[in-house]
């Protein structure tokens, strides 16, 4: 079993391929333009970008290089670094068991919308109220989540190994053409009505330039902390996932340059979503629609393809058959490091563990789709959302625990083993490592600061101590 596990990609693409295939999910299409528009675009754009090329390096590089060099997965890694630390394996743990509670919900509203345009080429999609309708009636989005949940353990139960590597290497290539197709579009349309004018190019403006007019610190620091739960959830970082692909790859695998594609497609898959999504959203909603959340992909994207005319149907089909592949892919990776731990930790089978992990988180995203209905309720959150229980999952894994995990993990590799541990991983190919300082000057002084504000914004203890100071 255990060499079974080891180095199963069969080389650098198979790892580049699977990693993108976890990174590269409904975290970009749906997540990230949604916070950018809520965010008003630019600003978010700008702060997002530049924490990929700092924290999102350091912590990737962090994640997979600890899985290599250890060859174990997150609950190990961290007791084999030093034996005091284990509890931060249990700890990284804890996050996907809680994405997975709505990630397959979000998964059954893409299917959702995929058989919409199945059946009646999507015009009823693109119609006012189609979506909060859907999410709030009782059966519907719990039927549609059952379906994807079930194709997601089917996955993992048949063993992850071939299925992910197959998956990864057509649907991206596709999904990345489509998108990049109905972004061009977006910036073509127009809305006018007496007396207002909007074009995709100003939309587009919205989304590439930033306003920094009423900027507060707050703002800033709530936009920030939305850039950065952004960048853990788009990239699976610190919540195992790439401890366990990184314990795959074998040692002759140039990781810096691996590292580097990943970062590089991940975000530009989430650039262009954006481009897909908000220039369209300003168009028929102008900016007043752009702080509309998570229902943001699902009501301006139909409008789109009914744009199209009659094409539209079309590539809203084939635009929702690869989402829901890509959704996939991410799914069965956060169900598979649930699955591959909880066998170690209960010295279960794959096959059984499986269907237990299935059937629990089945009933703990019953629970989310109610969340629209019985159990609605609206919750006010650090970040100026108002959370219903999805966002609150979502916001206990991205935006609470995931600074936490991050800092704890800064101050064992920054402090206790230090970042040289981590550089002659990544040179142990032979390879050079590029951003060696700028690692090692992350990890020890910016990243352990910056988590720890972020942490303390997101429980509102800052907000508190602001309100506290200016009194
Ligand atoms: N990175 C994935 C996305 O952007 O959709 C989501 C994800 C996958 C989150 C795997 C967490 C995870 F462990």
């Amino acid at each position: 079993m255990e060499n079974k596990k080891k180095s199963n990609f069969s080389g650098s693409l198979g790892f580049v391929l699977a990693a993108a295939g976890s990174a590269v999910g409904v975290g970009n299409i749906w997540r990230f333009p949604y916070l950018a528009a809520k965010d008003g675009g630019g600003l978010f754009l700008v702060i997002y970008l530049i924490l990929v090329l700092t924290f999102g390096f350091t912590l990737l590089t962090t994640d997979v290089a600890i899985g290599r060099r250890t060859k174990q997965n997150a609950l190990h890694a961290f007791g084999t670094i030093r034996p005091r630390w284990k509890f931060l394996g249990y700890l990284t743990f804890l996050v996907p068991a809680l994405i997975m509670t709505y990630y397959s919900v979000i998964g059954g509203w893409i299917t959702k919308y995929l058989v919409a345009y199945l059946t009646f080429g999507g015009d009823a999609a693109a119609q006012d109220g189609y979506f909060t309708d859907f999410i709030t009636s009782r059966i519907s989005p719990i039927v549609f989540m059952l379906v994807f949940l079930a194709a997601t353990a089917f996955v993992v139960y048949r063993g992850v190994e071939k299925g992910i590597e197959k998956f990864s290497r057509f649907i991206m290539p596709g999904l990345f053409v489509l998108i990049i197709g109905i972004a061009v579009f977006s910036l073509t349309l127009r809305f006018q009505d007496q007396d207002t004018v909007r074009t995709g190019l100003q939309g587009l403006k919205v989304y590439l330039l930033p306003d920094f007019k009423g900027l507060t610190v707050k703002r800033l620091l709530e936009i920030l902390l939305d850039a950065m739960s952004q960048l853990f959830f788009s990239l699976s970082v610190s919540m195992g996932i790439m401890i366990t692909y990184g314990s795959y790859v074998k040692k002759d695998v140039n990781l810096s340059k691996s590292l580097g594609q990943i970062e590089f497609f991940d975000t530009l898959v989430a650039f262009l979503a954006g481009m897909m999504i908000i220039p369209a959203v300003y168009v028929f909603f102008g900016t007043e629609g752009m702080a509309s959340g998570p229902s943001l992909m699902f009501v301006s994207l139909p409008r789109v393809f009914e744009a199209m005319g009659p094409a539209g149907s079309l590539i809203g089909l084939i635009f929702f058959v690869m989402v829901l592949f890509a959704a996939l892919t991410s799914c069965v990776s956060v169900m598979e490091t649930l699955v591959a731990n909880c066998m170690e930790l209960f010295h279960t089978g794959r096959k059984k563990m499986s269907l237990i992990i299935g059937v629990i988180f089945a009933v703990a995203a019953v629970i989310v789709c109610l969340g629209y209905n019985i159990f609605y309720f609206e919750l006010p959150l650090p970040n100026g959302q108002t959370a219903q229980i999805l966002d609150l999952m979502d916001y206990i894994s991205n935006s609470f625990l995931m600074p936490f995990i991050s800092l704890l993990t800064c101050i064992l590799i920054g402090w206790v083993v230090k970042p040289s541990w981590i550089c002659e991983e990544m040179e142990s190919s032979g390879h050079p490592f590029g951003r060696k300082k700028l690692y090692a000057f992350m990890i020890r002084y910016v990243a352990p600061v910056i988590m720890a504000v972020l942490f303390l914004q997101s429980t509102g203890i800052l907000n508190l101590l602001r309100s506290f100071i200016s009194r």
